[in-house]
């Protein structure tokens, strides 16, 4: 189990981030939100007391996500780490394109105690391929900030992450 301290420091780091980070308790029954940084606050809308004990799937409000909600599902179980890019709502209504990144976080390896959740929105302020590559930089730091990822996230890992998010996006455009 994961000790205070150490839920403190990722605490420290979601305050600081740059980017939209989500950390969710998988031990929980229906999988609540635990910690919600105010990037994503900022991205979203809501204030903190309304999301924290809710599934992360209220951001779907009605949308047809079945394949990618499959796709997740299947990472969570599996404990490893996906990039998706689902349609969500802000607190007012609006739709965005969230590319969403999800880690395992303590536990065993298979069987995380957490899974953090990061959210990019997609198709604003032309944020192409560049800005996405920024996002996936500034969240591998914060991965090795709160030891998700053993030592210091490998070079050649952080590249993979950079290129499969790119990868999805430029076939997500493509579609547009
Ligand atoms: C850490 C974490 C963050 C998540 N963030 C989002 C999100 O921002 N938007 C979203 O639509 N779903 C998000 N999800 C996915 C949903 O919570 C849920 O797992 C997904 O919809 C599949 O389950 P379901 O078919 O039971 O809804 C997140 C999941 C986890 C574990």
């Amino acid at each position: 189990m994961m000790d205070q301290k150490q839920f403190d420091k990722i605490r420290a780091v979601f305050e600081r981030s740059g980017v939209a980070l989500t950390l969710v308790d998988m031990s929980l029954p229906e999988q609540p939100l635990v910690l919600a940084n105010p990037a994503f606050l900022g991205l979203t809308g809501y204030t903190e007391g309304q999301v924290l004990g809710l599934n992360c799937r209220f951001l779907q409000c009605d949308d047809d996500n079945t394949a990618t909600r499959a796709e997740i599902r299947a990472a969570l179980a599996a404990g490893r780490e996906a990039q998706v890019i689902l349609r969500n709502h802000r607190a007012d209504g609006s739709p965005f394109d969230n590319l969403l990144f999800l880690h395992p976080v303590g536990g065993r390896p298979g069987a995380p105690e957490y899974f953090l959740g990061s959210q990019f929105e997609l198709g604003h302020c032309k944020a192409g391929v560049g800005a996405v590559i920024g996002h996936t930089d500034q969240l591998s730091r914060e991965l090795s900030r709160i030891g998700a990822v053993s030592e210091h996230m490998e070079m050649g890992s952080r590249r993979q992450l950079a290129e499969m998010a790119a990868a999805l996006v430029r076939a997500w455009e493509s579609r547009r």
